[in-house]
């Protein structure tokens, strides 16, 4: 029998904590954890993954810390109809996390789409009983995503995919992953299924470690109409990879309000006060600050200051983009050897959950 009871969001800020004081034991003792983080390969990456992840897996791989990145690509599956471009997107999205300073020198730090890692995917069929129906049910960011998908009879795809994400965390053994606020149930529900199956199967010899979340400390991205995350599918994301002129042109269509006096508000003032994060991000200055030197300069000067900030900021990343493009063999390569790193793990971890199953001949 499975106990409920235990899956536990917990509060946000008790997390933030936690997260905090993993931060600093990080900076000590690298060696001592892994890191496993991902993204979908819906397309190219924006704004809103640049600072809401990327740049912390940078940092974090930089410390020493043996960085996994998983691009998702059978989870595209569960909420759109076209699979046409996948493989595009995960060379491409390849392209753009090198392009922002992921690093891939020192040898530990690993790249793999993880269709390709079989071992990985079988670790799905225990861990989905694990868990019940009525949990995934409950899960709010599987929910926020139906609706944002528009689908009418959700596939069982978009329920289980959480539980496929834990397979993608500890395959490894991943220990800390760096994570938005969305992903925080997921991330819950890797730890009880870590839990549960070494309580069921493991017995004193715990196979799973419990991952731990890393939040990122700069808050959520909305997107530039400013009453959602940015994110491509809802047409509201700065890209990476755009030019300078298709930068420009979509902050001039950004959402604002009536109020000609810029201040910082993110309650009241959603829209005004994430573009001044935005210039904040890449700049380094406050937000507030920012808002005071533009005051009654309105949303005119608020865009076009944006804009250059912006486009100063990603200047040298977009040339490094470019160049990488030039060379899929190169992409292709990255790709492979993570998918021989990702397998290694891989297989050890299966050799060991088939071992505590009894399953082992
Ligand atoms: N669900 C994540 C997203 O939509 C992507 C993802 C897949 C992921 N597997 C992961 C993130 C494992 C962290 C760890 O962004």
């Amino acid at each position: 029998m499975i106990n409920e009871d235990k899956l536990d969001y917990g509060t946000y800020e008790a997390t933030l904590e936690r997260s905090r004081k993993l931060e600093i034991d990080l900076r000590k003792n690298p060696g001592k954890y892994k890191v496993l983080t991902g993204d979908r390969p819906t397309g190219r990456l924006h704004v809103g993954h640049l600072f809401g992840s990327v740049l912390n897996r940078v940092r974090l791989h930089k410390l020493g810390v043996p960085t996994f990145i998983v691009i998702a690509d059978y989870q595209v599956l569960t909420d759109r109809e076209t699979f046409d471009k996948i493989a595009e997107n995960v060379k491409g999205l390849t392209v753009d996390y090198l392009a922002a300073g992921i690093d891939l020198a020192n040898g530990k730090t690993f790249i793999f789409p993880h269709s390709h890692v079989p071992e990985l995917n079988q670790l799905l069929v225990p861990f989905l009983t694990l868990v019940t129906n009525a949990e995934l049910d409950r899960n709010p960011t599987v929910k926020e995503e139906i609706i944002a998908s528009g689908q009418k009879r959700i596939n069982a795809g978009m329920y289980t995919y959480p539980v496929h994400q834990a397979a993608d965390i500890l395959f490894c053994k991943g220990t800390v992953v760096p994570v938005g606020k969305d992903q925080l149930p997921h991330l819950e529900l890797t730890r009880t299924i870590a839990r549960r199956f070494n309580d069921r199967f493991a017995g004193n010899k715990p196979v799973f470690p419990e991952p731990q979340p890393l939040l990122s400390e700069s808050p959520v991205i909305l997107g530039l109409d400013g009453s959602q995350k940015m994110s491509k599918s809802r047409n509201n994301a700065i890209m990476l990879g755009a030019d300078e002129d298709e930068t420009a042109q979509l902050i001039k269509k950004a959402k604002t309000d009536s109020d000609r006096n810029i201040t910082y508000d993110p309650k009241n003032r959603p829209e005004v006060s994430n573009l001044l994060l935005l210039i904040s991000l890449t700049t380094g200055k406050k937000p507030e600050e920012i808002a005071e030197e533009i005051k009654d300069g309105g949303s005119g000067l608020l865009k076009k200051v944006l804009t250059e900030s912006i486009n100063e900021y990603l200047r040298p990343l977009r040339i490094r983009r470019k160049e990488i493009e030039g060379d899929m063999d190169y992409i292709r390569e990255v790709l492979s050897s993570g998918v021989s790193a990702a397998r290694e793990e891989a297989v050890k971890t299966l050799q060991e959950v088939r071992e505590a199953m009894n399953m082992n001949l």
